[in-house]
């Protein structure tokens, strides 16, 4: 496989006695895209924070964040600031959020090229422009001097992409980059992506709670749950031969054709927060009987796969 870029080892981050992400590892290879699913409160979100340097200051980070053979975990700001621009990018959830209402696209695109690479603002607009391009917006020159309110959310997710990307990151993380999306535009943004890996490429660490959407995209999946990696694997295996319980709950949620959508089971409950869960809280604590059901169902899967049949 290709050369690891990100390199997570142990990592946690922890709210007082609590731990939100619980000893975490994983790697991200060059040019791959990386899934990570689970559902709400599993600490998806909290791993890219910690991983971009942004987390909370009341959050206790520990572990390794290895980027390009250089630990980031209690590296300065200013030198998160240089990696943040050039080594690894991030886009969230609601582009509304984290772009500047009063200021164009254009000149929030070109912010980039000023700050990172001191170009002329003339020579920044017009490398905006090209990005705006890249990302497939229309009349780009046009939409430059657009404000954010005037495009549509699907046309803010490129803007924040073309932000993400201008200066070729190594590194892109995607926190539920098409959630607040209609299923088109959503189906748009993961082509952008999936093309800008192709030909820029950026590895992609991309978070979404949907198993169904994280696959259509990804070349490895990281499930995590109630702040735990359970299993990472190629998204092949994942469908294939799921290994955890948790895995395949969340599999068994996906509508597929031949299975009836009105059948479909949801997990029962939901994961507890975080003084709720107890030391040594996994899955089986939430659903015992789903636990030893899926368990059962792969033991013989993988029986059969050693008998040959
Ligand atoms: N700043 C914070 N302070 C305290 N607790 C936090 C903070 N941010 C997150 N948490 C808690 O940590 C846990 C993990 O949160 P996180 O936001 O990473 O979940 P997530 O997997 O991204 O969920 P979602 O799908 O809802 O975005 C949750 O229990 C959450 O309540
Ligand atoms: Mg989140």
């Amino acid at each position: 496989m290709s050369e690891v870029v990100l390199d997570v080892r142990n990592m946690s981050v922890a709210l007082g006695p609590h731990l939100a992400v619980k000893e975490i590892s994983y790697q991200i290879h060059a040019g791959e895209i990386l899934g990570v699913v689970g559902e709400s409160g599993c600490g998806k979100s909290l791993t890219s924070l910690a991983v971009m340097g942004l987390l909370d200051k009341k959050l206790a980070l520990s572990g390794e964040i290895l980027f390009a053979g250089e630990n980031l975990v209690g590296m300065s700001e200013k030198r998160y600031q240089h990696i943040r621009g050039e080594g690894i990018g991030m886009i969230f959830q609601e582009p509304m959020t984290a772009l500047n209402p009063v200021v164009t696209v254009g000149e929030q695109v070109s912010e980039m090229f000023l700050v990172h690479e001191g170009v002329s603002k003339a020579e920044a607009m017009n490398r905006a422009i090209e990005m705006l391009r890249q990302v497939h917006i229309p009349y780009p020159e046009k939409r430059a001097k657009a404000f954010p309110h005037e495009l549509s959310g699907g046309m803010r997710q490129r803007v924040m992409i073309a932000m993400a990307l201008a200066c070729k990151p190594k590194v892109l993380i995607a926190d539920e980059p098409t959630t607040a999306l209609d299923v088109t535009v959503q189906a748009q943004v993961l082509d952008l992506l999936e093309e800008l890996r192709e030909t820029t490429g950026t590895a992609i660490q991309f978070i979404s709670h949907s198993l169904g959407v994280v696959s259509q995209i990804s070349d490895r999946v990281m499930v995590m749950y109630a702040g735990q990696v359970v299993e990472i694997a190629d998204v092949n295996d994942i469908f294939d031969n799921p290994q955890h319980p948790y895995t395949q709950a969340l599999l068994d949620t996906i509508p597929r054709v031949g299975v009836d959508i009105k059948r479909l089971p949801a997990i029962p409950g939901s994961v507890p927060p975080l003084d709720q869960r107890g030391d040594n809280y996994t899955f089986r604590d939430r659903c015992p009987e789903l636990f030893d059901h899926y368990t059962q169902l792969a033991k013989q899967r993988n029986e059969q796969m050693v008998r040959g049949y």
